[in-house]
């Protein structure tokens, strides 16, 4: 998707009250339209994210022979390929989607046909060897240009690997479980810190063989996935902003509907808590594996704490940190973030930044290789905010700009759209002025 580059203006806020309904989750759409499409039958999806990403997505399995219409309620309705994916004779355009290439390749790796998977200028910088390597332990032909985009693959028969994926990441498990799906033999992955399992969750509800242990999860080769119906929860690393903004205001009361609770991804909710905010929960269901429910937040009246981000915590909360960071200043006793080295190749070098935009706010910050320290009570200016194009860092620097004095700029708003074309509507239906 080409946009024109915009500049959002952000006024400082009173107060932040409302209720929410937010579009479904980024990484639970991206597994049901990928294996949506590789299924048996139609497959019926409301409430599918609205971002470009999953669009991405979307489209690639549309290439690949999958029919993919909206009915009149915005309802996605995937035809499946049965199995088979067609040749592509166009490349695959990933956009700027990691999920869709890593999770794509995965897919694609034990096909029949030769496949080649581009992104734009962001994506082609972001590392690729993750995926190649255990792909080809499994016996695929993949080919990268230094470690990146393009994705060339030569489609072959596969056999199952045991795998310890050596970087926590959600995006290699599922290339391997789902590579694994189409193999001989049983495929297990390993990992030291357990990342997001909706593939786990997904690929069971299309109907694959998924056992799972404390630290592994294990898929028999050869089944063939069937369609389902489903209505994807609420995104939680969209909300996060909004839970954030919430928790900047001490009036503040914020209550979202249908939002997805996954415990692997649910851990700003504790976070949170711990800094103070109150945090209720109601009307808890499982769609599909997927818990789902109602979250109210208040934020502590004296003002949140303050904590430090590490280890398994830092893995858990990756796309929640540049907030995290972001309302660092406004806590009591700051925010610090270690092991989160994986920041620096998401969509753009998230921890500089961050640091960038927090010191262009007039606030002190000191940068590390793996994280960064974002001392507390610290007040704001505004400023113009560079998003270097990463939807997380335009919102990340919206939720700041509501407790700075003056209206800050934010260069490249239009990346929002990546992940969440809704945003700054919905910011501003909450944000009293
Ligand atoms: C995602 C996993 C994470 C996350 C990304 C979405 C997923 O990436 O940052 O936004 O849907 O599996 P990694 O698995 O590469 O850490």
């Amino acid at each position: 998707m080409t946009e024109v580059a915009t500049e959002r203006i952000i006024e400082p806020a009173r107060n932040i009250l409302g209720s929410l309904r937010l579009p479904g989750d980024k990484s639970i759409s991206h597994r049901y339209a990928l294996l949506g499409g590789l299924a048996h039958g139609k497959t019926r999806l409301a409430n599918f994210s609205s971002g470009a990403d999953c669009a991405s997505s979307l489209a690639c399995v549309a290439a690949l022979g999958a029919k993919v219409a909206r009915a009149a309620d915005g309802t996605i309705e995937i035809t499946g390929t049965d199995g088979h994916f067609r040749h592509s004779e166009f490349p695959l355009d990933c956009g700027n989607s990691g999920s869709t290439m890593r999770m794509l390749a995965g897919l694609l790796a034990p096909q029949r046909s030769a496949y080649t998977l581009v992104g734009d200028t962001s994506l082609s910088r972001r590392p690729m060897e993750r995926v190649r390597k255990p792909l080809s332990h499994m016996g695929a032909d993949i080919h990268l240009t230094d470690g990146h985009a393009p994705v060339m693959i030569r489609g072959n028969q596969l056999h199952a690997i045991d795998y310890t994926t050596p970087v926590p990441s959600a995006q290699v498990k599922s290339a391997v479980l789902f590579a694994g799906l189409q193999a001989s033999g049983t495929t297990t992955v390993r990992e030291a810190v357990r990342t997001r399992d909706h593939s786990e969750l997904a690929l069971r509800a299309f109907g694959a063989d998924v056992q799972r242990t404390i630290d592994s999860v294990s898929i028999a080769g050869g089944r063939q996935l069937h369609s389902i119906e489903a209505a994807v929860p609420g995104d939680m690393s969209s909300a996060a902003f909004f839970l954030c903004a919430a928790a900047l205001f001490p009036e503040s009361n914020l209550i979202f509907d249908d939002l997805g609770l996954n415990p692997t991804r649910a851990t700003l909710l504790d976070v949170l808590t711990a800094l103070g905010a109150h945090i209720g929960m109601l009307n808890l269901e499982e769609k599909n594996g997927e818990l789902v429910g109602t979250v109210q937040v208040h934020a502590p009246q004296d003002g949140m704490t303050g904590t430090t981000i590490s280890g398994a915590l830092a893995a858990q909360l990756i796309d929640e940190l540049p907030v995290l960071a972001a309302i660092g200043p406004f806590t009591k006793n700051g925010i610090r973030i270690r092991d989160a080295q994986e920041l620096r190749v998401k969509e753009s070098d998230r921890i500089a930044l961050v640091a960038r935009n927090l010191r262009a706010m007039g606030a002190e910050v000191e940068e590390f290789e793996d994280g960064l320290d974002v001392p507390g009570g610290q007040r704001l200016h505004a400023a113009e905010i560079d998003s270097g194009g990463d939807h997380r860092i335009a919102m990340a620097f919206s939720v700041a700009a509501l407790r700075a004095r003056g209206h800050s700029v934010i260069r490249g708003a239009e990346s929002a759209a990546i992940s969440f074309p809704e945003f700054f509507d919905l910011l501003d239906r909450v944000a009293e002025r």
